[in-house]
């Protein structure tokens, strides 16, 4: 597979409330193309939110959102943008209990245009990506929580995303697993050459990352560089 040039992503003075909640407040900051950029921050400090604006799911109410220069989430809404350009990987697998691995990684895949078979063959390439080749025919219960993490990420990535999203994609898994998972993912970024903006409390985080914000209260209580 050839490597996907990750965006360059771009927040001026964003802002976003929930009612009487401010849940972010004048966020600037960039992701250079390829980045993997670490958000750190207690519960409640917006990391989350910071994350579903990058991605789309949800719009700033100020400050503006670029990918590559474009404000495309402020345009009209793109499912199809969104499905092409970005994988979401959350602390919880919300994989679908009734199917194997690789129909959940095939999930993504339905309405993008391919056929079962291709489908199918796409979904074990993906899983054989994370070393689960073996596992492709378990359903979620029948797997460890750290496999069901791999299958989460398998998942995210089904679409060939330029910009991987993670949201604490270990903050329910034990250390040594967790170990494993960051590996993984800051490996997939390498090779495919993807943006990364991943939320996590681990020190191991910060430590892979390019760089690492820091959110207080919904503020950036570190200056970006
Ligand atoms: N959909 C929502 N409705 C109301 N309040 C929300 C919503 N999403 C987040 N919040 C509030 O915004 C603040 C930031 O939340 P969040 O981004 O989830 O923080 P974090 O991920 O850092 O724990 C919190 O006070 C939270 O309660
Ligand atoms: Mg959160």
């Amino acid at each position: 597979m050839s490597p996907a040039a990750g965006p360059e992503v771009v927040l001026e003075g964003v802002g976003k409330r929930f009612g009487t909640i401010t849940a972010l407040r004048d966020v600037s900051l960039r992701a250079a193309p390829g980045e993997a950029v670490a958000v750190t921050g207690r519960s409640g400090s917006g990391k989350s939110t910071l994350l579903a604006l990058i991605g789309g799911l949800d719009q700033p109410d100020a400050g503006r959102i670029l990918i590559d220069g474009r404000a495309v989430w402020t345009e009209r809404h793109d499912a199809r943008t969104r499905r092409e350009l970005v994988g979401f990987v959350f602390q919880r697998h919300l994989l679908l209990e009734t199917l194997s691995a690789r129909a959940n990684v095939e999930v993504p895949l339905i309405g993008a245009g391919m056929n079962h078979r291709a489908r199918r063959r796409r979904a074990l390439e993906l899983l054989a990506d994370v070393g689960l080749a073996e596992r492709a025919e378990h359903v979620p219960a029948a797997l460890s929580g750290g496999e069901r993490q791999r299958v989460a990420v398998a998942r995210a990535l089904a679409n060939e995303p330029r910009l991987l999203l993670a949201d604490e994609p270990t903050g329910a898994l034990d250390t040594a697993t967790s170990e494993t998972v960051l590996d993984l993912i800051f490996q997939l970024r390498d090779q495919r050459g993807m943006t990364l903006v991943i939320v996590s409390y681990d020190e191991a985080v910060s430590v892979r990352a390019d760089r690492t914000i820091s959110l207080l209260d919904g503020a950036l209580a570190t200056a970006p560089a």
